[in-house]
């Protein structure tokens, strides 16, 4: 593209691309991406294309461009454009998703560029593009997923959708404060801004927490979501993590998935007894995350939830999907409670019922509230030795789809990781 303007008292042409830019009165400059750059003589220029340090040449000069020339840009030793992989419409699966090079988006004020090194699936990105929260969700089309996130849709809906990554920090605006250029952080992207399945992305960094040296991108990735939410759903049960609980007995159903693997350790952590349901091939796993108890939930047992042992559950974290409350009502302690983290419509209003019949058996839907303290929590157990994730599987960004299937297929041990 090739255009001109008039700027301190000379005539500018330029070109957009690596291209001579000429402008009267104030010598030569050059154009790479978005960094503008000026040089004295143009065999200045031709020398500095390859090596390029304009820094101070382009601190002195920039006050003399135009203003839509003098916004922040990316540095001139990074890319312009990423790597992302997007849908353009509601459904189509794994095969919805088209790998596109995309603009790499720009912090605003309050916001960061992380480079990013990893993410984690979750079942939510393809609910999302299923169009379980449409109309809210995806935002627009294109859409990059593993990434909206932090959204809380307004309050009568009790929705709120995020996404985990790891990355780091590579340009900060001029309100944040709180994290610097270089930091590898871990935790939730923010709404409206690009996705995690991309080399690139944007966001608040209110969800986000530093992640430890000791803690690899991918372990740290799987956390935000499903630990978190792990972790909030024992603490709706009323366990606590600052002071020794009395002892109680606790179901985890679909023990063995990103949500399940997570509240088997943090019950353990928490000193509580702990019965589990998975399928036969992950009751090993399972108990070696510490459950005390382990049912194969394609048993009669199983689908009954009954404890070996005959325990009653003071507490159920409810991670499967479709199991009504006439399942658990008889397995429960005369005030137990059972968090749910698929809740549907009839939750919903047997959840409504328990509380106004006063019954003392609760039903509690639950939705994530991501928090950087409860972040920094996992972060060190992780550190510690007392959490670990179980990494399903790992691929590249340009594989992304064969993990979006991987989800889909509802048969993940642990999480479903994205390398970048
Ligand atoms: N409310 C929230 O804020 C929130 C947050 C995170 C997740 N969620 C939801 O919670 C659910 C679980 O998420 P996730 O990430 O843990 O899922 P996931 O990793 O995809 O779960 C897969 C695992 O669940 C096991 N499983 C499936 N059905 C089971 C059953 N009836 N009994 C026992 N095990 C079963 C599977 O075992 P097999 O392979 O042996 O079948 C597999 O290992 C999803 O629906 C997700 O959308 C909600």
């Amino acid at each position: 593209m090739e255009g001109g303007c008039a700027a301190a008292g000379g005539a500018l042409t330029f070109l957009v691309g690596d291209a001579r830019i000429g402008c009267q009165g104030l010598g030569n400059w050059m154009v790479r991406g978005f960094e503008f750059v000026a040089f004295t003589s143009s065999e200045e220029a031709s020398v500095a294309i390859s090596g390029m340090d304009g820094k101070d040449v382009h601190g002195r000069m920039i006050n003399f461009l135009p203003s839509f020339l003098s916004q922040p840009r990316m540095a001139a030793e990074n890319p312009s454009t990423m790597k992302a992989v997007q849908y353009d419409s509601y459904g189509g699966g794994a095969a919805g998703l088209k790998h596109v090079e995309v603009p790499i988006p720009s912090p605003k004020k309050n916001e960061a560029l992380l480079k990013l090194e990893a993410a984690a699936i979750n079942p939510v990105d393809w609910k999302i593009q299923k169009g379980i929260l449409r109309p809210f969700l995806p935002p627009r089309f294109p859409f990059t997923p593993v990434v909206e996130s932090l959204l809380r849709l307004p309050t009568f809906l009790g929705v709120s959708v995020i996404s985990d990554v790891a990355g780091e920090v590579v340009e900060v605006g001029s309100g944040v404060n709180s994290f610097k250029k270089g930091d590898k952080v871990v935790g939730l992207l923010s709404f409206p801004n690009g996705g995690g399945l991309a080399e690139f992305a944007v966001t608040t960094m209110a969800a986000m927490a530093i992640r430890l040296p000791e803690v690899s991108p991918s372990e740290a990735a799987g956390l935000p979501i499903a630990g978190l939410t792990a972790l909030q759903s024992l603490k709706a049960i009323g366990i606590k993590f600052d002071t020794p609980n009395k002892s109680s007995n606790i179901l985890i159903t679909a023990a063995s998935g990103g949500v399940g693997h997570y509240a088997v350790q943090l019950a353990k952590y928490a000193g509580l007894h702990v019965t589990a349901t998975c399928g036969a091939r992950n009751i090993e796993l399972v108990k070696s995350l510490g459950a005390d108890e382990v049912v194969d939930y394609e048993t009669p047992e199983g689908a009954k939830l009954k404890s070996p042992s005959d325990k009653k559950y003071d507490g159920v974290i409810h991670c499967a999907t479709n199991i009504p409350w006439s399942t658990f009502e008889p397995n429960l302690s005369s005030s137990g409670k059972v968090i749910d983290i698929t809740p549907n419509f009839t939750t919903i209003a047997a959840s409504i019922l328990k509380r106004i019949t006063f019954s003392k058996k609760k039903l509690i839907p639950l939705m994530l509230v991501p928090k950087s303290g409860e972040m920094e929590f996992l972060l060190n157990l992780v550190k510690e030795g007392k959490l670990k994730t179980v990494i399903d599987s790992v691929y590249p960004l340009s594989k992304a789809e064969e993990a979006w299937a991987k989800s889909i297929s509802g048969h993940a041990t642990g999480k479903i990781i994205i390398e970048i």
